[in-house]
This record gives structure tokens, C-alpha cells and sequence, in this order.
């Protein structure tokens, strides 16, 4: 058989079908939003270790919500910045800008492709409303400066986990610490639900807010009662089964995606050992001269490996993309998302930064960096197959 390496290889398995089977056969089914989607938000929060959690039709739908929800709640106060990352996925840069929050970009560290703890800090001033990381690609993107000092401020921490579900900092898993979590659950990451995302946190109004903006505004969508009947009680001229209170779209997912979630779930934890075995396997493999190896691995746990060139010839940079693309190791360039945000032509409207001297990670991983398949049937035989391709390029 001819040898290929894709992003990612059957993830969606032969259980999730029967699993879906035994559900399109039962009599009387609601598809739509119902107990399953219920049961897989309860499960997700127990092994996420959180409180509550909304489910959702894609990872850029909770980005968006998340920082709607910091929209509602920060409805009295002057304070307008989140800082963001340069390297992540687009849907977080546009959620903030969506919003009407400005986008303070920082620089992000090669080890771990996450923000820069001390650009972070030289960014925050009186208008800085929140943090919204990134822990790309596997990688914890935390530490405890940056946690001391948000706390010690009062700035948000929001995350972005849809690259990493079940890295970890400090023993605890990532979604922990932010007020709110994020996760996608597309195709191609540590479990799916074909498209899906997540919403984790552990404060209740939060939770509430977002069942709401998840699903048109409607205020029947919360389970607070109280809110709800306030809410009759003050819009007396509305049906009170069509209350409408914020601005928002419908990004509900449904029962055949929760039921593929609830079965991936049990999973996710035995093929996360193994992805983590086989990227430690890959980065003992390749050769330190050509790529990038001294990656930050403390509870990291990577659907992808990362390949970052030591080179900063784009001559050379070509020669390897023919390599790979001549092997059929399907890869894509600029690591999470493409590379530096600030590059991007959506962007342009509302920051004109035209010197990127400050961003000089981000610009070589924009340019020299990369990531390929890592799933968990990956077997070390076609790990050293990959490597002896990859340290054979001639840079
Ligand atoms: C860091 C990050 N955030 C958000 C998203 C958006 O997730 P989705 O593709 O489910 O919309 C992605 C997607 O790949 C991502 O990598």
C-alpha cells in the first residue's frame, strides 16, 4: 500500500456508528437538542473537573459566546482590551473584534507556542479587560506569573482549549483556570463530534448566560427559574415563551453529535497516552540541527507534531514542503491557524502594525513552522519512517 500520512486518521470510529445507529433506531427520537446533549455537557464537566458546560455546534461558536458573555457582564466598565495571542485560530481574534473589544496582540514562545508571559504584562494597563490564551497545539501555555498577576489585577483569564484537551498545568487539566474554557471537538483534534465545541466554567450565571446566547437569547433556555419568571414579570407584552434578551444567533449542536461526543469521551483519555507516547517517540527521532525540539512538554498532550525548521531560508522551506508533499505527509504551515494573525488581510481594517520586529516567534513559526498528523494508531514503525524522511531533507 502507498505510503501517506494525514492530518488525521479514523477518528471517528466504528463504535460512534453503531452508537449512532442504536440511536437512529429507537421510535419517537428527537434529534435536535435533548438528554443527550444534557448527558455529554454533565460528562464533559466531570472529566473536565468544572461545574457546568454548554455544548455547541463548533469550537469558534464558544470562542464567540465567551466573549459575549464578557460583553453582558462587563456592561458598566470603560475597560475594552483582551489580549490575544498572534498565533491561534482566527475565530478568536474576530469573537473579540465582533464584540467591539480591541485586540492587544502579543508575541508568542517557540517552547511552548503559546503567549509570552512578559509581553503580556508590559500590555496590561486600566483598559485591559481580559486574557485570551491559546494553549496551542497541545501545549500548556500557563504559569504561575501570569496567573498571580491576573488575579492580582482583576483581569480575566478566558481559554482556549480547542487545541489541547486534556494538557494539563500544574496536575490540573487546561480549562480550569480561565473564568471561561473553550474546546472544539472538529474531525481533526483529540476527539470529535464530526463539528462541536464546548463551553466549561464554574460560575452558574455564566453558565446561564450562555445556554441563552447559545440558542437565540431566549430566556426560556436557562434553568434559573427565578431569572425567568423575573424576566415574564418585566416584559409583560411578550410571549413569555419567546423572550428574546440578547443579540445572538442559534448555535445549538444535537443529539446524533452529543451521542458521538459521549463515546468519544470514554476514549480520550487511553488515546491521549498514546498520542503523548508517540510524540516523545517523534521528538527523539528527528534531528535537533534541522528542527526545533526544545518544546515546554511538562503536561502537554499533542494531537499534532509540531515541525518547526531551524532554517530561515525560504528556498530551503520550499525544498521541504516538496519533500513532504512528494512523501504524501500532509502538513500545514504556520503551526496553529496559519501564523501570525497580524499577517492576515481580516485583520488590517482595525490594527495596522506594519513592523513585526516585536513578534519574532510568531514570524518564524508563520514562515518555518508546521504541524502533521499525530492520532492515536500512529505506530512507531511509520514514526521512524516519518523521521527518516524528515532528517534525510538536506536544509
Ligand atoms: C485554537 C482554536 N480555537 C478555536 C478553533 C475553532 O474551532 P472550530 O473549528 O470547531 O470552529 C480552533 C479550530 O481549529 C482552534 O484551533
Amino acid at each position: 500500500m502507498k505510503f501517506k500520512h494525514p492530518l488525521m486518521n479514523n477518528n471517528f470510529t466504528g463504535q460512534d456508528l453503531t452508537k449512532v445507529r442504536e440511536l437512529l433506531k429507537k421510535k419517537n427520537i428527537i434529534l435536535t437538542q435533548s438528554t443527550k446533549v444534557a448527558k455529554f455537557e454533565k460528562n464533559w464537566s466531570k472529566w473536565l473537573g468544572v461545574k457546568y458546560s454548554t455544548f455547541v455546534n463548533s469550537g469558534s461558536s464558544a470562542n464567540f459566546i465567551s466573549l459575549s458573555i464578557l460583553k453582558i457582564l462587563n456592561n458598566n466598565s470603560n475597560k475594552n482590551e483582551i489580549i490575544v495571542p498572534t498565533l491561534t485560530w482566527v475565530s478568536d481574534i474576530n469573537s473579540v473584534i465582533m464584540n467591539g473589544f480591541k485586540p492587544v496582540f502579543v508575541d508568542i514562545n517557540l517552547s511552548n507556542l503559546s503567549m509570552d508571559t512578559d509581553q503580556v504584562l508590559q500590555k496590561i494597563n486600566k483598559k485591559t479587560l481580559a486574557v485570551f490564551i491559546t494553549h496551542a497545539q497541545g501545549f500548556n501555555g500557563l504559569n504561575k506569573e501570569l496567573l498571580y498577576t491576573l488575579k492580582k489585577k482583576k483581569i480575566h483569564l478566558i481559554e482556549d482549549v480547542c487545541e489541547s484537551h486534556g494538557a494539563k498545568f500544574e496536575k490540573k487539566k487546561l480549562g480550569n483556570f480561565g473564568l471561561i474554557s473553550n474546546f472544539s471537538f472538529y474531525y481533526a483534534h483529540h476527539m470529535t463530534t464530526i463539528e462541536g465545541g464546548m463551553i466549561s466554567t464554574n460560575n452558574k450565571k455564566i453558565y446561564e448566560i450562555s445556554k441563552m446566547l447559545r440558542s437565540h437569547g431566549m430566556v426560556r433556555e436557562t434553568n434559573n427559574k427565578t431569572f425567568e419568571t423575573k424576566m415574564i414579570d418585566k416584559y409583560k407584552d411578550l410571549s413569555q415563551k419567546f423572550i428574546f434578551l440578547y443579540p445572538t444567533l442559534n448555535f445549538r449542536n444535537n443529539e446524533i453529535g452529543a451521542t458521538i461526543g459521549l463515546n468519544q469521551l470514554k476514549q480520550l483519555d487511553k488515546n491521549n497516552l498514546k498520542r503523548t507516547k508517540n510524540f516523545l517517540f517523534f521528538l527523539k527521532k528527528i534531528d535537533p540541527k534541522k528542527y526545533f525540539t526544545k518544546f515546554d512538554l511538562k503536561g502537554s498532550c499533542n494531537y499534532a507534531f509540531p515541525i518547526i525548521l531551524q532554517t530561515k531560508n525560504l528556498k530551503k522551506r520550499d525544498e521541504f514542503e516538496r519533500q513532504l508533499q512528494k512523501n504524501n505527509i500532509e502538513f500545514r504551515r504556520g503551526n496553529a491557524g496559519g501564523g501570525n494573525q497580524l499577517r492576515q488581510p481580516y485583520i488590517k481594517k482595525f490594527i495596522k502594525i506594519k513592523n513585526f520586529s516585536k513578534f519574532k516567534n510568531v514570524e518564524h513559526v508563520h514562515f518555518f513552522g508546521y504541524y502533521i498528523g499525530n492520532y492515536p494508531n500512529l505506530t512507531n514503525k511509520k514514526i521512524n519512517k516519518i523521521t527518516n524522511i524528515l532528517n534525510n531533507i538536506s536544509f
